[in-house]
């Protein structure tokens, strides 16, 4: 069984898929990470992150380890995940994230892990898993999803709400809920609250 959690920018995906496979009992797997590590590798590089040909060959070290309770991403031995939420990556990871070449990377990774699993990201629902039985899409307000960023991120509320509606515009294209996903505007409710909308539906 595979269940996508898709939705935009810090509308709390994350949490809620931890949550869900922690319920479930299996693991869950951030593609978010995994564009993440590519843009710091790439930054760390000093490499031009619009171009595919200069990303892939500092790839082939890098591992997604799905845990339900928080994926990591690997880069051979060394544990990248702690460094994948600054300001840098957020504001770059747009621009690797529409290259087709990394989106084929990316998926690839994804594909080749065995289900069970839950699947978090933007296109998981779409276009890596469109035959998972059981698809979610979570959206919030931009204001609601910045005061939650601001609790987690030395920036302030506006600064980020203007950062997040910018990453949704760039991110238009890939992430459009897929036709089948289950709509949740998690502006109302509780983290809890969305986890157990999900394990009901699941049921
Ligand atoms: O989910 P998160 O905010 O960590 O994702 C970081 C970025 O990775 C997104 O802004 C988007 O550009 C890209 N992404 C994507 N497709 C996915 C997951 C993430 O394009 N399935």
């Amino acid at each position: 069984m595979i269940v996508t959690i898709d939705g935009v920018a810090a509308s709390g995906k994350s949490s809620v898929s931890s949550g869900v496979a922690q319920a479930l009992g299996v693991p869950y797997v951030s593609s978010g990470l995994l564009y993440r590590a590519v843009t710091l590798l790439g930054l760390e590089a000093g490499a031009d992150l619009a171009q595919p040909g200069a990303l892939l060959p500092l790839l082939s070290g890098v591992r997604l380890e799905p845990l339900a309770s928080g994926n990591r991403v690997w880069n051979a031995v060394h544990d990248l995940t702690a460094d994948l939420h600054s300001t840098r990556v957020d504001t770059g990871v747009s621009v690797v994230a529409a290259l087709p070449e990394i989106r084929e990377w990316v998926d690839a990774q994804l594909r080749a892990l065995p289900a069970p699993l839950v699947a978090e990201g933007r296109d998981m629902g779409t276009n890596v898993f469109p035959h998972a039985p059981h698809k979610f899409y979570l959206t919030a307000s931009p204001r609601v999803r910045a005061e939650r960023r601001a609790r987690e991120r030395p920036e302030d509320i506006p600064a980020i709400e203007a950062a997040l509606t910018e990453r949704d515009r760039q991110d238009t294209t890939q992430s459009a809920p897929a036709p089948d996903a289950r709509i949740i505007d998690t502006g109302p409710l509780t983290l809890q609250g969305v986890i157990d909308t999900i394990l009901e539906h699941l049921r």
